[in-house]
């Protein structure tokens, strides 16, 4: 029997979507707002779920207290209040769409978890937009 524990996170982060190898005028058409050179704001809300067999002593599946800690230090002390472009290191290469930035956060987070722990990454981008990524 399986259950999933879920932790909601929060950060503030700017980004440009931008393909370096497009001229501005397609980056413009492809990306919209999100291509301003001048950057812009998204309120990000995360949500990390681990799925796994409750431990028969704690009763847990995972200890919140350890995936909090976990979440602040790999992922909001990494974004939170950055520049994704400019000051993130595994975005200076990769646009940092919803799709990119949940992949990151779930190659952050993945080694940190126990091997038989099931990760599933839920990033809003905005209130209406949002991706999941994870093992299934
Ligand atoms: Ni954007």
């Amino acid at each position: 029997m399986k259950v999933t524990v879920n932790r909601k996170a929060h950060f503030n982060a700017a980004h440009r979507l931008y393909n370096a190898d497009w001229s501005d005028a397609r980056n413009a058409t492809v990306f919209g707002k999100c291509a301003n050179p001048h950057y812009h704001g998204h309120n990000y809300e995360l949500i990390v779920g681990v799925k796994g067999e409750i431990h028969p002593e704690t009763g847990f599946v995972m200890d919140m207290k350890v995936l909090k800690k976990l979440i602040e230090v790999e992922i909001e002390q990494a974004f939170d209040h950055k520049n994704l472009n400019e000051e993130v290191e595994e975005f200076k290469k990769l646009n940092p769409t919803a799709e990119n930035i949940a992949v990151v956060i779930y190659h952050k987070l993945k080694p940190k978890l126990d091997v038989n722990l099931i990760l599933t990454i839920t990033l809003y981008e905005t209130p209406r937009n949002f991706v999941v990524y994870g093992d299934e």
